[in-house]
């Protein structure tokens, strides 16, 4: 009988063995914790379709972000959850904002200890829950909304943000905000760029987490990416390092691994993926019933995701990995 000659097993024979020949890593230095606080909570709330998450008050969100800092996670970004909104978003670049009054804060206990990013986006902070100023025809306006974006960039870097991250998905924003911070003298604030941000499904939870309702039982179709295409991201990410991007995100992660993949190769910019709330909710929905192993898929998922090509990844299961990851 002829042995085989290949024998790839050898190498898996041991955990030691399998750790030495690991093509790929996943460390807390890769994991970013996506966090949100609330304006007028005397409380933390709970959120039910993100178990484990919070709307933070100013408080809980200084005692979560120590926790992480503990816990070996060295960058945060942040979603605020104003009181009130309206037509234009004006929580978003308002000086006493809840996201600036907590950059402040964070800023002011963590100085350069951790990475402070700032989502850029109007959606939490407008009455009919677009990304940005709304025409009297029910569409979008692409370049009214640049001058909003520039003074929330603003806002969130007067207040202590390192990282500035637009995520509305309008033509030109980074550009944009790139010349109001240069402007401005902030010439070393940031961007990251959620270059390649689909139309999903999988932001529901999000949603609820920041409580948005958008219009109408209206979508974001006209600005977010079809999840059809592909070369498209391509076009977004390349527009948005000529922009003055310094680092490219992609979004949602696992249904969009080919595009990291894609953007890997052809950028040389930093590049990474937000595993999203929806991915975040169907493994606890899963692993809640028994019927996976959460913490085994987490790692799995966010091990693709770097195998995929980026350098690091936004997660909810940050802290909970940061666990494992120390041991
Ligand atoms: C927009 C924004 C969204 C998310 C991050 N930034 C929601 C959207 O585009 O509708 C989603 C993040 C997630 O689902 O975890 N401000």
């Amino acid at each position: 009988m002829a042995f085989p000659t290949e024998r790839p097993r050898r190498l898996r024979s041991t955990a030691a063995l399998r750790q030495l020949v690991a093509e790929t890593t996943l460390s807390l230095d890769d994991l970013v914790a996506p966090l949100f606080v609330a304006e007028g909570l005397s409380e933390p709330k709970t959120i039910s379709s993100l178990p484990g998450q919070f709307q933070h008050t100013v408080p809980s969100l200084l005692a979560e972000v120590r926790e992480l800092y503990h816990r070996g996670v060295r960058s945060l970004i942040l979603f605020g959850v104003p009181n009130s909104k309206d037509e234009l978003g004006s929580g978003a670049y308002d000086a006493n904002g809840i996201a600036q009054v907590a950059l402040r804060e964070i800023r002011s206990e963590f100085g350069d200890s951790m990475v402070i990013m700032s989502d850029l986006c109007l959606d939490e902070y407008t009455s009919h829950g677009h990304c940005g100023v709304v025409k009297a025809d029910g569409t979008v306006d692409n370049d009214a909304t640049l001058e909003l974006y520039v003074r929330t960039a603003l806002a969130q870097v007067e207040a202590g943000a390192h990282v500035v991250a637009p995520s509305g998905m309008m033509d030109g924003q980074v550009g944009a905000i790139r010349q109001g911070l240069d402007g401005a003298g902030y010439l070393d604030t940031v961007i990251l760029a959620y270059a390649a941000k689909y139309a999903s499904g999988l932001y529901g939870p999000f949603r609820e987490a920041v409580g948005v309702e958008i219009a109408g039982g209206g979508n974001r179709k006209t600005y977010q990416q079809d999840p059809a295409n592909r070369r498209e991201s391509l076009r977004e990410a390349r527009a948005d390092v000529e922009q003055g991007a310094d680092i490219i995100m992609v979004k949602p992660a696992m249904t969009y691994l080919d595009v990291v993949s894609d953007l890997r190769r052809e950028l040389d910019v930093p590049l990474c993926a937000y595993h999203v709330s929806g991915e975040y909710a169907m493994i606890k929905a899963a692993a809640a019933n028994g019927w996976i192993d959460g913490e085994v898929v987490a790692l799995e998922q966010l091990l693709a995701v770097r195998r995929a090509g980026a350098d690091f990844v936004l997660t909810y299961f940050a802290k909970e990995i940061a666990e494992v990851l120390q041991r």
